[in-house]
């Protein structure tokens, strides 16, 4: 990466904290003047970190709670010293920081809009230009004269973003603080974002959300406990995360390794970022670059969603429950719009009378998004003997956005009088959907629109 090209250059940086195993232990270590006997232990909540962000560029930071996220943005602009190691930042830094960061409680909305405005190095004049935009982005009404301490977190985040965003910053740095705000509000803040990127800005951006994350960056970091685990092209950072959240526990170390081997070595990093850059220059949108096609894994032993839920069973048991390509070859990573198979086995314990099996894909938020059975109900199989074994295979297209799905198995037959479960799993089974830079579907279901459009005096 040429250095004029550089927007922030994060070199070795660390921050260490101490740590007191008793309140008393750290009035113990002010007293004494020596290393010796610390009265601490060291905690690095980010070690060693090292790469740089090219002028224009959006880099996503994904980790897990306390890896290190918000630690680093806030060396990054200034409010926190690193304990180790150097930051260069060049341009106009707005940040949008965890909350609580950058106002003043007492004065009112109006009063920090100023200061805030001052700090960011506008003059009162800019400010004044500004302000009625600024407030028409916020849109907190009357509550713009009142003290900012009397605000809800809704409406801190509001005037914090349209400051933030408002003063068209060379540098922006938002921390999470989106998640606060509803989600219409949200909307608006991804259009302005989207156009401050489209002016040339940087943009620094942590989030948990893996759609946001590929949606929006064109690199992304991958931060655990304190450490720059991985930085590459946001889909493979993100899956990469994805596989650790969902690892066993006795695997993330061996998984760790893996990400290191695969996406750790920041100066290779760097350069792709560059290259990235430069891409996105000449072409118009580049956020979602593939470079590692070929990377591609399919079977992701990582998804194993940690929510199942086996019901009591009545007599069948569900087994062996996978996904597979019609060719019979196990996957967990699908490809949007192609067709999969979702398989699992039924043993009956006991026999058992109008037997259907069937199937459910829902959201991470539990969102049926759709099912299906076997037959309907007067089609049903009459009668299971006992030690009798199906296997179940539900064809299906995955006409889904990127994202990630879990599914649900159940087998239903006469329980007395009615229809009920002799046998039913929640969350059994979870899939990823790869993102796409080809699609032109948006929402969650592809339902395979066709557009076309003349001109209307033609
Ligand atoms: N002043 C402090 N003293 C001691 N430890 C601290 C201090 N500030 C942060 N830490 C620790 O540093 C680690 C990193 O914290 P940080 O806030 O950067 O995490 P994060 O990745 O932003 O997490 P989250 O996703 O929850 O926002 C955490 O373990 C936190 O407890
Ligand atoms: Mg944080």
């Amino acid at each position: 990466m040429s250095s004029e090209n550089i927007a922030i250059r994060v070199h070795g940086v660390s921050k260490v904290y101490p740590i007191y195993d008793r309140p008393h232990h750290r009035l113990l270590q002010m007293l004494s003047r020596h290393d010796k006997g610390r009265w601490f232990r060291e905690f690095w909540a980010v070690r060693d970190v090292d790469f740089s962000v090219a002028r224009g560029e959006t880099l996503g930071i994904v980790g897990r709670n306390g890896s290190g996220k918000s630690t680093l943005l806030q060396m990054i602009c200034g409010t926190l010293t690193p304990s180790a190691g150097s930051i260069d930042v060049r341009g106009r830094v707005a940040a949008l920081l965890e909350l609580g960061s950058g106002f003043n409680p007492d004065f009112t909305g109006r009063e920090n809009v100023f200061l805030n405005g001052t700090v960011l190095g506008l003059t009162r004049p800019e400010i004044e230009d500004r302000f009625d935009d600024i407030a028409a982005f916020a849109d907190i009404g009357e509550f713009i004269d009142q003290p900012v301490k009397s605000y809800s977190s809704g409406m801190y985040v509001r005037l914090a973003f349209a400051v933030a965003i408002n003063v068209m910053p060379d540098i922006l740095v938002v921390d999470e603080a989106l998640s606060v705000g509803d989600e219409a509000f949200q909307r608006k803040c991804f259009a302005r974002i989207n156009a401050i990127r489209e002016n040339g800005a940087t943009i620094l951006f942590v989030s948990h959300s893996a759609s946001v994350v590929t949606e929006l960056c064109n690199r992304a970091v991958l931060l655990d406990h304190g450490e720059l685990l991985g930085i590459g092209a946001p889909k493979t950072i993100v899956s990469r995360y994805q596989k650790m959240l969902y690892a066993p526990a006795d695997r993330l170390d061996a998984i760790r390794s893996e990400i290191r081997a695969e996406c750790g070595t920041p100066e290779a990093a760097a350069e792709q970022g560059l290259a990235l850059a430069e891409a996105q220059q000449v072409v118009s949108s580049a956020s979602g670059v593939e470079m590692e096609e070929q990377d591609e894994l399919f079977f992701d032993e990582g998804l194993v969603p940690q929510s199942t839920l086996h019901y009591e069973s009545l007599g069948a048991e569900i087994t062996d429950v996978r996904l597979e390509t019609p060719g019979g070859k196990r996957v967990n990573v699908l490809k949007a719009d192609r067709e999969y198979v979702y398989a699992y086995n039924v043993v009956f314990r006991q026999s058992a009378s109008a037997v259907r099996f069937g199937m459910m894909i829902k959201t991470v938020t539990g969102l049926e998004l759709g099912g299906g059975a076997s037959s309907t109900l007067t089609d049903s199989i009459v009668v299971v003997e006992g030690g009798q074994e199906f296997e179940v295979r539900f064809r299906f297209r995955a006409h889904l956005a990127p994202g990630t799905y879990f599914l649900n198995a159940g087998v239903v037959g006469r329980v007395g009088e009615e229809e009920g479960y002799l046998g039913r799993c929640i969350d059994v089974a979870m899939f990823r959907v790869m993102h796409d830079p080809e699609r032109l579907a948006t929402g969650l279901i592809n339902f395979d629109i066709q557009p076309s459009f003349r001109s209307a005096e033609a």
